[in-house]
């Protein structure tokens, strides 16, 4: 090694070395720094780039251990359009990702990366996915020039010597290549927020098990255990040995009697996760309780039983914060009230964060996102719409019990949902297994700001998977069949819709606390003992299945709100038809018989 290195590798792992070594040719970076995960190394970074300008440390009293970074206004959410799925063959990505021949893009990403990292320091950041020491959890090592990220990492994955030891002198791991790509070259200073959005790619080998992201600093695009490993990759590993990785959040439910029930949802991005993982049950519906598990990804395995169990991967919470208050999310708000980051949300004058929606009334004034004096008439809004915090779940005061348990938590139900105005019901549940498989390919959503792309745009996003299947759809689906045949007990799957409007454009449904309503009526349904009707879109409660105890809802009201109109459904039918003909050539048969099955019951 040639560079100056702050600390040994506490590791004889002769591949994970080799590969390290490999990377500081490449990159050429003035230091190497293997991150322990301690506290002390988190500490000095955050002073080392409190110094260079690069994020604010908040007040201490009302925010302990929290900093404030802002991006580069360039550089704010995941970009689909340069992620990139680079399997050998073309026919493997499928039409629903971008592909790129892995021996072009190799060569493409060496040429970004020689040098990438000239005036920086490299931080190798090993990280474990999912809980030390579970048979489902896996080992990756991102190699970064961001403190951001490693700090990010912290408390996103479990980091450092543990993950290290975790791994071995011979185990398996993913690597993951970052790099901002903004070397400081030719005398050039460094800016807050290092980043080169016109040359980002966020690339995976899935048939390799590697990643290598170029050009931005934010989430998905950076946190390269997260979308990148713990979805993309995982779901190929996931194809090739027989489970599941989701975007999909887990929690459980403890009914009065004491009786415990877990499952997941799978909503698309800015949709609602989080809110739904931590939800707290109206007071009137006495002694219902939630616990979280997770609120984005799912990594859910068949176990010796024939039931399926599943852990969260991730060790805090990435969260939308704009909408967030004690309102709203108070188990979010909690999460976030210490040893968080915030990206590209407001400053208060008090040196606390602010955000659209947090409270009722704005502050007088604050400094928004962009670092701009800001007043609440100045018509702009403080916060970027996917402005996030990052939390350790062990802040979470509705954390589960199970949420460190190697071997996870038996999966009763499986909720799919999305963003949709029109047309689409409060809740259904599936007829059968593959009819539920049939729900979640053909989903639907408007599009949110978490991703680049038409805000509001309605599209086809299956299983909440578009952006994140590391595969080809098509075969996605046969996959998710297969896993259903093999069970001997599968999940109850259901369809949920907080956001139907009515001819005014607003929401039909409160939302947030009130969906416990919808939620009780899914465990029970999972559990065998609640009423239900049957409707061309699948079995669904009637007025008096749903518990109404403290909320004043008519019956007029909840007949609009699950109103099936036969004539428009046809039409989103041919939607459905038009994501089957772009992905036929791998499509399973039974979803096409699902789909005629669903036009005879219409
Ligand atoms: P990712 O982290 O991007 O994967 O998304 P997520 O699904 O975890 O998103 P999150 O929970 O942060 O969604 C936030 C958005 O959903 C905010 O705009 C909330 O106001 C809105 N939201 C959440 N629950 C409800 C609900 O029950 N009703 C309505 N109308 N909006 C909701
Ligand atoms: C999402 O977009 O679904 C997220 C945020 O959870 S990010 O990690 O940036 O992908
Ligand atoms: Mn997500």
């Amino acid at each position: 090694m040639s560079v100056k290195s702050k600390k040994a590798p506490k590791t004889t792992h002769k591949a994970l070395l080799k590969w390290v070594d490999k990377m500081i040719d490449m990159c050429q970076p003035d230091a190497v720094h293997w991150c322990d995960g301690s506290q002390d190394e988190a500490d000095t970074l955050f002073e080392e780039m409190v110094q260079k300008g690069m994020c604010i440390r908040l007040n201490e009293e009302k925010r302990p251990n929290s900093y404030l970074f802002r991006s580069d206004p360039k550089d704010v959410a995941r970009v689909e359009k340069r992620t990139f799925i680079c399997s050998n063959s073309k026919d493997d990505a499928g039409p629903t990702n971008n592909w790129e021949n892995p021996r072009t893009m190799r060569r493409k990403m060496k040429a970004l990366f020689k040098g990438s990292m000239k005036g920086r320091t490299m931080y190798v950041i090993p990280f474990c996915m999912g809980p030390l020491g579970s048979p489902i959890s896996q080992i990756g090592v991102q190699v970064t020039d961001s403190p951001y990220v490693v700090v990010n990492m912290r408390i996103m994955a479990r980091m450092g010597d543990n993950a290290l030891e975790a791994l071995g002198a011979d185990g398996f791991f993913v690597p993951c290549l970052h790099s901002v790509g903004q070397p400081l070259v030719d005398g050039k200073n460094d800016v807050p927020w290092p980043c080169d959005p016109e040359n980002t790619y966020v690339v995976h080998f899935p048939e390799e098990r590697t990643i290598v992201s170029y050009g931005s600093g934010y989430g998905g695009n950076a946190l390269l255990g997260k979308k990148c490993f713990a979805l993309r990759i995982a779901s190929t590993m996931a194809r090739d040995e027989g489970w599941l990785a989701e975007h999909m959040l887990i929690l459980g439910v403890e009914s009065p009697e004491g009786q415990k029930t877990y499952v997941t949802a799978a909503f698309p991005s800015a949709c609602g996760k989080t809110n739904f993982a931590m939800i707290i049950p109206p007071k009137e519906m006495k002694g219902w309780k939630v616990t979280t598990v997770g609120d984005d990804i799912a990594w859910i395995k068949p176990g010796e039983d024939g039931k399926l169990y599943a852990i969260n991967p991730e060790a805090g919470f990435f969260g939308v914060a704009p909408g967030t208050s004690y309102d709203t999310n108070p188990n979010a708000m909690e999460s976030c009230r210490k040893d968080s980051i915030f990206t590209n949300v407001a400053l208060t004058d008090e040196g606390d964060v602010w955000w659209e929606g947090m409270t009722e009334e704005p502050p007088a004034h604050l400094i928004d996102w962009k670092g701009e004096d800001w007043t609440p008439d100045c018509g702009r809004v403080s916060s970027h719409p996917n402005a996030r915090f990052t939390a350790p779940i062990a802040n979470c005061p509705c954390v589960d019990e199970a949420f460190e348990a190697p071997e996870g938590v038996p999966i009763k139900a499986f909720i799919y949902g999305g963003r949709r105005m029109n047309d689409i019901p409060l809740v259904f549940q599936s007829l059968s297994w593959s009819h539920g498989v049939y729900l979640g390919a053909t989903m639907g959503s408007e599009q949110t700001a978490a991703a680049e792309g038409q805000v509001g745009a309605l599209r086809r996003d299956p299983m909440a998977m578009l952006p994140f299947c590391g595969y080809h759809m098509g075969d996605y689906f046969r996959h998710y069949l297969k896993v259903g045949k093999r069970l001997k007990e599968t999940p109850r799957i259901f369809h949920v819709n907080w956001f139907r409007k009515d001819k005014e454009g607003n929401f039909m449904w409160p939302g947030f606390g009130q969906n416990m309503r919808v939620l009780k009526w899914i465990v029970e349904r999972a559990n065998g003992h609640a009423r239900s009707q049957q409707s061309p879109l699948g079995w669904i409660p009637s007025y008096e299945d749903i518990d109404w105890s403290g909320l004043d809802y008519s019956e007029e009201d909840w007949n609009a709100l699950m109103e099936i109109d036969r004539e428009r459904i046809k039409g989103q039918v041919l939607q459905h038809q038009a994501l089957f003909l772009e992905l036929s050539e791998h499509l399973p048969s039974e979803l096409i018989f699902e789909r005629e099955l669903l036009i005879c019951r219409l």
